[in-house]
């Protein structure tokens, strides 16, 4: 089978129905795989793979080829629609804590299959931490950033995410009406939906985070896949879902612009190749197709209760709330930072995005998780909002009343001790 099929179609200009097809195959084969692998590391008691040195194989289970599996995986290696369609083919049966294992499977094959070296084309080493962290060598605002001298970016929303992280939360119903009870999670879950070059994921994972990250375009998921290789200790809270978010399991296109490759803005229902020229048009900016992505709900694979959901997707937030919405319904989901980006979302949409948040049950900020938050009233009425920034700080109404109630002070933990602690 020709590996071109599963480039990405923007090389063809648009998406190829063609090129689908096979890779949904493969990524089905793929899955069966791992799937295989999955069980069978679970028979052998071991919380991960043993890849160097395989226990004795069930004598039901005929080894696995590991050059096979190596091929099979670098043929659906970066496509945001295999990787969906491997959550598909394996997702029927599959609670969320398993397929994240299997996502995290599919990143711990991909670096020992050495499909991370060498260094991902048109990439730059940023450093992070101890170590490394890969992203884009030129044409994207956010990796200029984290190559330039700062090493840094959006450092207000990387802190408020931290302060978010280390707040203590009621551990069960009981606990609600009394704050003192509270704790801050040892491991505090933390998704990061539009995930681009990993930075929040990465300082969420490197501060003590469990982490989902979802990233649709393959170029950004390249970066991210090497970064997590480079990063074993990162790597193993981390797991990477190669796939959009939305409403409903669907294909669409993703733009970006020429200045900003990795920030892609999700197209549904539109002539991809029209809309860039449009945007090109309407901005100022070059705006290019970057390829097809997948979509899910996130309350398809997400069923725990979250600390901080971080969401950045170019005017997409909207729809991947809505396919949050069982979450929010059976699990606490105590903080939701997100951007708002009133340029692309129209102040009618600004209007109903306030108003799904706040039926969702969230206290809204423009500035910080502390607030000062906007007035019910005024959303519910449809008021005219100014904002004093992009970005919406969400705090769940149960989390603060209760604490307010109870003393009044501060929800947040300002110091670092309890992030230490925990
Ligand atoms: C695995 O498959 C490759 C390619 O077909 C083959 O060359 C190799 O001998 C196989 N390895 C084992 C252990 O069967
Ligand atoms: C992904 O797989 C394709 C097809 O096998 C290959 O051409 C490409 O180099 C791979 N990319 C990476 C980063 O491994
Ligand atoms: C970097 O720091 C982490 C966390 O302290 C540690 O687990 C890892 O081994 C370090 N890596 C290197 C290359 O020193
Ligand atoms: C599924 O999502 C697409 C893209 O957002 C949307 O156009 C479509 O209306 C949705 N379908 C349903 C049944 O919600």
């Amino acid at each position: 089978m020709s590996p071109h099929v599963f480039r990405t179609p923007a090389h063809h200009g648009g998406a190829s129905a063609r090129g689908i097809k096979p890779a949904i195959l493969v990524a089905a084969a793929l899955a069966v795989v791992l799937l295989f692998w999955h069980r069978q590391a679970r028979y052998e008691g071991g919380s991960g793979l043993a890849l160097s040195a395989p226990a004795a194989p069930q004598p039901a289970n005929p080894p696995v080829n590991l050059t096979l599996a190596h091929h099979l995986l670098a043929m659906t290696n970066l496509s945001a629609v295999t990787t969906a369609a491997l959550l598909d083919a394996a997702g029927a049966g599959l609670s969320s804590a398993d397929t994240r294992a299997l996502v995290q499977l599919h990143q711990t094959l991909y670096c020992s299959a050495r499909l991370n070296v060498p260094d991902p084309p048109g990439s730059a080493r940023a450093p992070f931490s101890n170590s490394t962290m890969f992203v884009y060598d030129k044409g994207d605002i956010v990796s200029d950033h984290l190559q330039g001298l700062a090493h840094s970016w959006e450092g207000q929303e990387i802190k408020e995410m931290l302060a978010a992280m280390r707040t203590p939360v009621p551990q069960t119903p009981a606990d609600m009406s009394r704050p003192k009870s509270w704790r801050a999670p040892a491991s505090p879950f933390v998704i990061d939906v539009g995930a681009n070059v990993g930075w929040f994921t990465v300082n969420a994972a490197a501060a003590g985070g469990i982490v989902a990250a979802f990233e649709a375009m393959s170029n950004n998921v390249r970066l991210v896949r090497a970064t997590l290789c480079a990063n074993p200790w990162i790597a193993e809270r981390v797991a990477l879902y190669g796939t959009g978010l939305g409403t409903n399991r669907t294909d669409c296109h993703i733009l970006s612009g020429t200045t900003n490759r990795g920030d892609g803005h999700t197209l549904c229902g539109q002539d991809p190749e029209q809309a860039a020229r449009e945007w090109t048009k309407n901005t100022g900016h070059s705006y290019e197709v970057r390829g097809s992505i997948s979509l899910m709900r996130m309350d398809k694979v997400i069923d725990n209760d979250v600390q901080v959901i971080k969401i950045d997707v170019e005017g997409y937030e909207m729809n991947v709330l809505r396919g949050a919405e069982e979450l929010f319904k059976t699990r606490n989901v105590w903080f939701i930072m997100a951007e708002c980006n009133v340029a692309i979302l129209s102040e009618e949409g600004k209007k109903e995005y306030l108003r799904f948040l706040d039926s969702m049950g969230y206290y809204i900020s423009g500035q910080s998780f502390e607030g000062p938050f906007l007035d019910v009233a005024d959303i519910t009425s449809g008021k005219d909002i100014k904002l004093p920034g992009m970005n919406l700080y969400c705090v769940k109404k149960t989390l603060r009343d209760a604490n307010t109630m109870a003393k009044g002070r501060r929800l947040l933990t300002s110091g670092s001790a309890a992030g230490k602690a925990a």
